[in-house]
């Protein structure tokens, strides 16, 4: 237990989606890696560990951005799609989930559960270290393009999140409800 700035429910409550990341500066691979490593600890019903990550480099973050800017083109209009295509190059670190897919409905269902603790999981670690994440279920990210981008198989796994990743520039405010709102107590 090194490195450790926060206790658990500081991490939980503290952290936020990040919007806005400082241009430029890209967490170590290595750090990523651990924070990967550590969230494969999820629970997960028959250790089926459907979940697996990319980590997307210059390359196809540019195509992802092409792809995106071309999307919007037809649907917002140019200055719209060429505001989005600068926001999106300049978010310094990418990384993808994906879940393996089942033909056992219970099974997916399952998977996809766990794939996204694994997804909190690792947004925790990670904001543990001050880096910073946004979860994405974009548009784009369902589209057929996308999936030959990233060269995942759309039969064989299901994109859970783009996750984004550096270090924020701003972090947002938040409020959830009271726990009287959503929690009920059985007889
Ligand atoms: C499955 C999932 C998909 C999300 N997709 C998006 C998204 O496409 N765009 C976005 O701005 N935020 C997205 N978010 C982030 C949520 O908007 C964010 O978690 C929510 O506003 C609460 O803020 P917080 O994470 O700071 O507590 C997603 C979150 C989850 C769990």
């Amino acid at each position: 237990m090194t490195n450790k700035m926060m206790d658990l429910e500081e991490i939980i409550k503290s952290r936020r989606t990040i919007h806005d990341f400082i241009p430029g500066q890209i967490p170590d691979i290595s750090v990523i890696k651990e924070a990967m490593a550590t969230a494969c600890w999820a629970p997960n019903h028959h250790l089926s560990e459907p979940w697996h990550f990319y980590s997307l480099g210059q390359e196809t973050k540019s195509s992802i951005c092409e792809l995106n800017k071309e999307t919007l083109l037809e649907t917002k209009g140019v200055e719209a799609a060429e505001k989005k295509y600068k926001r999106w190059m300049d978010i310094p670190g990418w990384l993808l989930v994906t879940c393996q897919k089942s033909n056992d409905e219970l099974l997916f269902q399952e998977d996809y559960a766990a794939c996204c603790c694994v997804i909190q999981n690792m947004m925790l670690c990670l904001w543990d270290k001050g880096i910073g994440t946004k979860w994405s279920t974009g548009p784009v990210t369902r589209e057929d393009q996308f999936y030959d981008l990233v060269w995942v198989n759309k039969d064989l796994e299901k994109v859970v999140g783009l996750i984004w990743y550096g270090y924020p520039a701003d972090v947002p405010k938040t409020i959830r409800k009271p726990l009287q709102q959503v929690f009920t107590e059985l007889p």
